[in-house]
């Protein structure tokens, strides 16, 4: 395994906030003649293999997209299987998050989770808030749209109080009430299984990010299909609309 950063890649020109749609879980799945829900269960080990790896490799943040708002459309069992694998998921890796210094962080309408996983996730981002090391946040229940329509009814909100100017209403007025306040924005998003959209992930924050899309499934994301990704993106110029 590539516990050190490997020496083709520039220590000072890493993308410092990943953020990924990990795409292709039911395909892989079914590529095993497996039920989609094995897919999801491999998915969460290349996710914890993904996030050791960016700690090993010293990428400050890692954003993961692990339930939209239009998720919810899915098959029932999948629906249960995916919020109870989250829980047990939770559940069993706080130790081990604790040691490795992470701070985990969920971002979604959260309020729609079912009530034992939001306990597990309301524990977990109180007992990691402190720690210093990789800042983990997990998208849930997330969508672009009602991130921003949320933004908007809370600074309409103080505007109707006469609180809040609405020339005072600027881009970083705006960001402090996305879920991801205090996050930067990522540098780099990854997404597995070839699909060339957005699918309603990180609407705002995704600006000027570089996109890296690999066919490959995302439980058969593995450290060198990032460095692989991490490659790509150092070989990008990035422009932010300017000229050279
Ligand atoms: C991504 O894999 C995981 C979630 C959306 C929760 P999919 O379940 O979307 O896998 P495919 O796209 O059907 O292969
Ligand atoms: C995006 O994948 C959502 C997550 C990875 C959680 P989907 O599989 O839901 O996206 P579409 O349906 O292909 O756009
Ligand atoms: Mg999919």
């Amino acid at each position: 395994m590539l516990k050190q950063l490997p020496a083709d890649l520039q220590i000072d020109r890493l993308p410092r906030h990943v953020a990924v749609i990990m795409d292709g879980n039911g395909r892989w799945a079914k590529s095993q003649g497996l039920p989609r829900i094995m897919g999801h269960r491999r998915g969460a080990d290349t996710l914890k293999d993904l996030l050791r790896c960016c700690s090993d490799w010293g990428i400050g943040a890692l954003t993961a997209y692990a339930f939209s708002t239009e998720n919810w459309g899915r098959p029932l069992e999948e629906v249960d299987f995916l919020m109870s694998l989250f829980e047990r998921i939770l559940r069993r890796e706080l130790k081990e998050m604790m040691e490795e210094d992470v701070r985990i962080r969920f971002v979604g309408d959260l309020s729609l989770l079912p009530s034992s996983l939001q306990a597990e996730i309301a524990q977990s981002m109180a007992d990691t808030a402190n720690n210093q090391g990789i800042q983990f946040t997990v998208a849930t229940n997330y969508g672009g749209r009602q991130e921003i329509i949320q933004a908007c009814q809370a600074i309409a909100q103080q505007v109707q109080a006469g609180t809040l100017e609405p020339t005072a209403i600027t881009e970083e007025l705006f960001a402090k009430h996305l879920y991801t306040a205090g996050i930067g924005d990522p540098d780099l998003l990854i997404r597995t299984s070839g699909e060339m959209r957005i699918s309603n992930f990180l609407l705002w924050q995704l600006a000027y990010a570089e996109m890296y899309i690999t066919d490959t499934l995302w439980p058969d994301f593995d450290r060198q299909e990032f460095h692989n990704a991490l490659i790509s993106y150092q070989k990008r110029d990035r422009r932010f609309g300017k000229v050279k």
